[in-house]
């Protein structure tokens, strides 16, 4: 499932340019078990399978290469993942993502191996593959160097708090519809003051809960 995304754009660009590394380890060959087996009925009962804790514990033990290496889960269950969240472990060394399948991963995994539980969402994915590939190109973006000048993370959607202004291109004129006249004014001064007040308003109509003291803090 990873190649079409690692290996495809800024992703790959990022990986070329030795801006950042990524692994894949396939959690078969950590398994003690002769069949490589990784994955067995829970006790108690229930549906699907889950992954045993002896080829997770070996496979993250065996990649753990400093003591500030942090060990992420993707679940459901974790925290959610937002911008401030990406930008904090895009400066990170070293990480280890787990990636659960069928019902997930054995709970002494969570206990003892984990340093953080990760959600991309209140909603359940077949597999934990997605919710790593959304968060390592959240990441990634936001490492130094990885985007060019054309596509600087500076004035988009959260990175300052706020969602992003709008954005037009050419036509100036498409069926009737104008682009605003002040973005053809040439006057940068005054675009960025209406960026911002656009960037507010849009805040404030869709996701006024990111504005929480922002306004009164100005
Ligand atoms: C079918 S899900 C398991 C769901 C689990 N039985 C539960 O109810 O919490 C299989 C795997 O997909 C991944 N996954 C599913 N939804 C996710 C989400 N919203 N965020 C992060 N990982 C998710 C996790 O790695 C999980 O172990």
């Amino acid at each position: 499932m990873f190649a079409p995304v690692l290996n495809e754009s800024i992703i790959k660009r990022a990986q070329a340019k030795n801006l950042v590394k990524i692994r894949l380890h396939d959690l078969r060959d950590y398994s003690n078990s002769k069949h490589r087996k990784v994955d067995e009925r829970p006790f108690g009962g229930g549906p699907g399978m889950v992954f045993g804790p002896q080829p997770v514990f070996r496979a993250v033990e065996s990649l753990l290469v400093r003591r500030t290496t942090k060990i992420i889960l993707l679940t459901p269950q974790g925290r959610k993942l937002d911008h401030k969240m990406a930008k904090k472990l895009s400066r990170c060394k070293h990480l280890i993502l787990i990636c659960g399948h069928y019902e997930g991963v054995d709970e002494r995994v969570r206990q003892k191996l984990v340093t953080q539980e990760l959600s991309i969402g209140d909603y359940v994915l077949t597999c934990g593959e997605l919710p790593a590939m959304v968060l390592v190109d959240s990441m990634v973006r936001l490492i130094p160097g990885v985007l060019g000048k054309d596509e600087s993370t500076h004035f988009e959607s959260f990175s300052q708090g706020l969602l992003e202004y709008p954005q037009y291109t050419r036509p100036a004129v498409y069926r009737g519809m104008r682009v605003p006249k002040i973005l053809l004014s040439g006057n940068h001064k005054l675009i960025e003051k209406w960026r911002k007040k656009k960037a507010l308003e849009i805040t404030r109509r869709k996701r006024p809960d990111l504005l929480c003291g922002k306004e009164k803090d100005g």
